[in-house]
């Protein structure tokens, strides 16, 4: 069946801490739509904490991450903020972009480290270095990956009104 593109889900990707769970959740209630933050997804499924499942390993929580990437992608109109490292596979994001349009939330990595929580991620508990090395190794992929990049630098609100303004003009 042929998509209108206002049925498009949004997707967020970026960095840890970069906002995507906060302007995720503000963009679903702005247009009435569901949202659903992937790693949340995961724990409910789980019934575990990020931290208990990256326990067995990246691997398993990867694969976690994927299985549940494959069946939020075939939801519609909806809102999903994932986590970090969903583009370290490449089928993740092709299965996003089926029925969304990505948004890369980026936000300074510097701004990011003076406020993260690193306690709820297994992936920085050695310290903020480790974060400065994923922006580094990542950052291309978020460009090369989104359909539309949104600065998180001023106020949220203002990042927000930016992603429903540009939704709005790419649904026409
Ligand atoms: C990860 C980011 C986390 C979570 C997991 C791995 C990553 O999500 O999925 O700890 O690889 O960057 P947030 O981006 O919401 O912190």
């Amino acid at each position: 069946m042929l998509m209108n593109n206002f049925d498009k889900n949004i997707v967020f990707i970026g960095m840890p801490g970069s906002g995507k769970t906060t302007i995720g959740s503000m963009v679903s209630k702005e247009l009435h739509r569901d949202f659903y933050d992937i790693d949340e997804y995961i724990e409910e499924r789980y019934g575990k904490t990020i931290s208990e499942i990256f326990k067995n390993g990246e691997e398993y929580f990867r694969k976690a991450e994927t299985e549940a990437v494959t069946e939020l992608s075939k939801l519609s109109p909806v809102v999903i903020a994932t986590g970090g490292g969903v583009i370290k596979k490449e089928q993740n994001i092709e299965m996003l972009k089926q029925k969304g349009i990505i948004f890369f939330i980026d936000r300074k990595v510097s701004d990011i480290a003076s406020d993260i929580n690193m306690s709820i991620r297994p992936l920085l508990k050695d310290g903020k270095e480790k974060l400065f090395e994923l922006y580094e190794e990542r950052y291309k992929l978020y460009e090369s990956y989104c359909d539309l990049h949104i600065k998180n630098e001023g106020k949220i609100e203002d990042a927000v009104e930016d992603i429903i303004a540009k939704y709005k003009s790419c649904c026409k």
